[in-house]
């Protein structure tokens, strides 16, 4: 059976909407917002030994805080045209770039006063209501002019969004770079020729640069003339480099830099060192899409290494972090773009305790979530009281392989082995999914 529709991967079948959740400890005060997460929930397979885990539909979940309650969770289909159909309903508002009829299923956030599901490879990004139903394709107010990404990179310097974004099959040979002003409109655009289709899943962002990813997993010519519903592999004749795109440059001004050769899906913060190098922390696998050919998990295991990229001499040179496994890394919003000391990881790539790892020492904070319990991508919403680094909550939501449900846990992040703050749990399982975000009423307001 393909491993990737069982057990904490399976989909759930039901929407639910609950309110007043049962909460173990107390839920801090100043949380007012919505912590939400996508992921892929297929709603029928129609051949489960090919299908592929990043193709599956996309469900948002979601926990509304307020006055130190959890107010309501709720889970909803992204309803692209096609499960929109299937569930009897009129389709989403807009279009698509390329009219494709998928439900965005990668990551969720809030920009511009707007909830947005997003996912690479060219489907338009679509906007949620406050209580995440669909709305539909919305490209910026019609300014993106193709696909766009699951990974934008919020500067907090100027309130911009970055992206790098590919398109298939309909843009082979290049990939975008995508400014989103703070309006919510699409401000410059810049087409980076690349050779040979490779899957780009995020960028870096920092106040010089951004960071194409041009690495070696990249269209399957063969797969894709076959028919393969997922048409990238892992190419060991694809040299691995990292682009630095001027924020203010244009293509021409790109510098390639030779890089090890290997995948990232998920690069922490990146910076500019006074040295004129480029450092970013990153999770980095040896092998992806080589013998697994249907997700992510089968061909190495993800470690976590900083890169050093020097633009004076083309190259970037490796070290290992810190011990073990880590995925879903984040940092403290707060730090984008300049220098950071923590991130937050899973321990990948199955899941596990919940890691903040120090940049600078290597050394682990682990919170273990207990007997058959794991924890997802770790978010870190700051305390008002301080400004300082890492003073803040780390939210994280916690499934149990027996199949339980699930919990969206708050932790001290000055104190992240301690008991959790909070417990709150949800009246279902939440399936293995990707990514989500914080987004506080101040932000994105009800209504
Ligand atoms: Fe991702």
């Amino acid at each position: 059976m393909n491993p990737y529709l069982q057990g904490s991967m399976a989909p759930v079948a039901e929407e639910v909407t609950a309110f007043d959740l049962p909460v173990t400890g107390t839920v801090p005060a100043e949380l007012e917002g919505r912590w939400l997460r996508n992921g892929p929930n297929p709603r029928g397979v129609a051949d489960p030994a090919t299908h592929h885990w990043f193709l599956g539909d996309g469900m948002v979940h979601g926990v509304r805080l307020r006055g130190g309650k959890a107010e309501w969770y709720r889970n909803r289909w992204v309803r692209g045209a096609r499960i929109a159909a299937d569930l009897g309903e009129d389709p989403p508002s807009g279009r698509s770039n390329g009219d494709r009829d998928f439900g965005p299923n990668t990551a969720v956030g809030g920009f511009a006063g707007k909830t947005w599901a997003m996912v690479e490879a060219g489907t338009t990004p679509m906007t949620l209501t406050y209580e995440l139903d669909t709305i539909g394709y919305d490209g910026f107010d019609g300014t993106l002019p193709g696909g766009f990404t699951a990974h934008p990179r919020y500067d907090p310097a100027t309130g911009e969004l970055h992206a790098v974004c590919y398109s298939y099959p309909d843009r082979l040979d290049r990939v975008q770079h995508v400014v989103v002003g703070n309006g919510g409109r699409v401000v410059k655009t810049t087409d980076v020729p690349v050779d040979g289709m490779p899957m780009i899943h995020d960028m870096s962002l920092t106040a010089r640069y951004a960071l194409v990813y041009d690495l070696p997993v990249c269209l399957d010519i063969e797969e894709a003339m076959g028919g393969g519903l997922f048409p990238f592999a892992w190419n060991p004749d694809h040299r691995a480099r990292v682009g630095l795109l001027p924020r203010d440059g244009t293509a021409d001004d790109v510098i390639w830099c030779e890089a090890p050769q290997c995948y990232v899906f998920h690069p922490a913060n990146a910076y500019d060192a006074d040295d004129g190098t480029v450092v970013v922390d990153l999770c980095r696998y040896d092998r992806m899409f080589d013998r697994d050919r249907n997700g992510p998990v089968g061909d190495s295991a993800p470690t976590f290494a900083r890169w050093v990229v020097d633009p004076a001499t083309a190259t970037v040179s490796e070290t290992q972090i810190a011990d073990g496994h880590h995925e879903f890394p984040t940092h403290d919003p707060r730090v984008g773009t300049r220098r950071h000391r923590y991130a937050y990881t899973a321990d990948g790539p199955g899941l596990g305790p919940t890691q903040q790892v120090d940049v600078e020492t290597g050394d682990i904070v682990i919170h273990d979530h207990g007997e058959g319990r794991f924890g997802a991508e770790p978010l870190l919403v700051p305390k008002e009281e301080s400004t300082d680094e890492g003073v803040g909550w780390v939210l994280v939501c916690v499934n149990d392989r027996a199949g339980g449900p699930a919990e969206l846990v708050v932790l001290d992040g000055e104190d992240l082995a301690a008991e959790p703050v909070a417990r709150i749990h949800l009246p279902q399982r939440v399936p293995d999914g990707f990514h989500g975000n914080w987004v506080p009423d101040a932000s994105v307001p009800p209504g």
